[in-house]
């Protein structure tokens, strides 16, 4: 099969995670026979350096054109730091979500049993743990109208979600329900949000729909709690953009490492593949940030957009054999060697 892919490796450590996902894939495309076209394409800071821009109108046709996206991390502290500048890394990955309507986040979370120890929660809590968030992504807070007004001195942010924004989402999460254990929970905040009263109304509306499927409806706050306290009672749930990015970054520390959880962006047009996290800057260039989680996220793109499952299973299977031999970065090694990046990268390409 031919697989053409954009490259946006971004920001901090996004290219030397990116470069190990790389070269995984390039090794199960010659294991499999396939043949991978990488189109690489500016994006965040680095694209801001280039041409001003942190998602330039060149990086979305190659977007466009492309069979999948794969991405690594946007942001930089010169500009965390400076809350008055004028154009942001991170604009460009809205804009990018939002022009190529990447309205669905999809970001699984679960354990690895060679892992389970280097979770700061109890092995008994969890053990087992498999769930996946579906986060709306072009939507809500994120995206309304934002700005400041009594000189400056008051600022505000809208929250606006449409029904049929919630709609799509909701619908991709009973289909994903159904594949599942047919369990959903509804994340929100319906006892003081107008938003969260729609989604509520929409999500229950739906039901009818998916008779097998049974929803909880359960508060944000609540859902903090619990998803650290029981999270194998969670199997899918979906939640509005901030919501789901802050319960995300959360529920990370139950895989032991944020370095190893992917996700995978789908919507209307090419999908993105992408860690989530961030772009790490006190680690650039030190070879040392785990590339799992982009490796993980390349073996996503391997099912989702291309079918590949036989594919994808090759990339699991050898991240938990190097995870099982301790072929580990700094975040995972513990007492142990640590391993750099890129030694991870071809210890894995290797072992395929
Ligand atoms: C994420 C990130 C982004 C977000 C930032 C970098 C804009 O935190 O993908 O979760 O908030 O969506
Ligand atoms: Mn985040």
């Amino acid at each position: 099969m031919k697989l053409n892919i954009a490259l946006l490796a971004g920001d901090g450590i996004g290219p030397e995670v990116v470069d190990q996902a790389v070269k995984v894939s390039n090794a199960i495309a010659k294991k499999f026979g396939h043949e991978i076209t990488w189109t690489p394409a500016l994006t965040g800071a680095a694209a801001i350096d280039a041409v001003g821009e942190p998602y330039p109108d060149e990086t979305h046709e190659i977007c466009m054109k492309a069979d999948a996206v794969l991405f690594g991390a946007i942001g930089h502290p010169k500009y965390d730091n400076d809350p008055s500048a004028k154009v942001r890394p991170e604009q460009g990955l809205l804009k990018m979500r939002k022009k190529l309507g990447l309205f669905a986040n999809v970001r699984p979370t679960f354990t690895f049993p060679s892992l389970i120890d280097n979770s700061p929660l109890k092995r008994e809590r969890i053990e087992g743990t498999d769930l996946v968030f579906l986060r709306e992504l072009t939507g809500g807070i994120y995206f309304g109208e934002k700005g400041r007004r009594d000189g400056g001195e008051t600022a505000y942010d809208n929250c606006v979600y449409t029904r049929d924004e919630v709609k799509r989402l909701a619908k991709k999460g009973f289909e994903l329900a159904m594949t599942r254990s047919k369990k959903l929970c509804c994340v929100d905040k319906a006892n003081v949000l107008e938003t969260s009263r729609l989604w509520r109304e929409t999500v229950q509306s739906m039901e009818k729909d998916y008779p097998e499927v049974t929803v909880s409806y359960e508060f944000v706050d609540a859902v903090a709690m619990r998803l650290v306290q029981w999270p194998n009672s969670y199997d899918v749930l979906i939640t509005e953009n901030l919501f789901g990015d802050i319960l995300t970054d959360e529920a990370s520390v139950i895989s032991g490492s944020m370095g190893l959880m992917p996700s995978a962006s789908v919507g209307e047009h090419t999908s993105l593949y992408e860690p989530i996290h961030g772009s790490y800057p006190q680690a650039t260039g030190l070879d040392i940030a785990n590339p799992l989680a982009t490796v993980l996220s390349a073996a996503m793109m391997f099912e989702d957009a291309f079918g590949l499952t036989a594919e994808a299973k090759a990339i699991r299977d050898v991240v938990d054999k190097s995870l099982a031999e301790g072929v580990v970065t700094e975040d995972l090694s513990g007492k142990n060697k640590a391993y750099k990046t890129s030694e991870v990268g071809d210890w894995l390409a290797n072992h395929i």
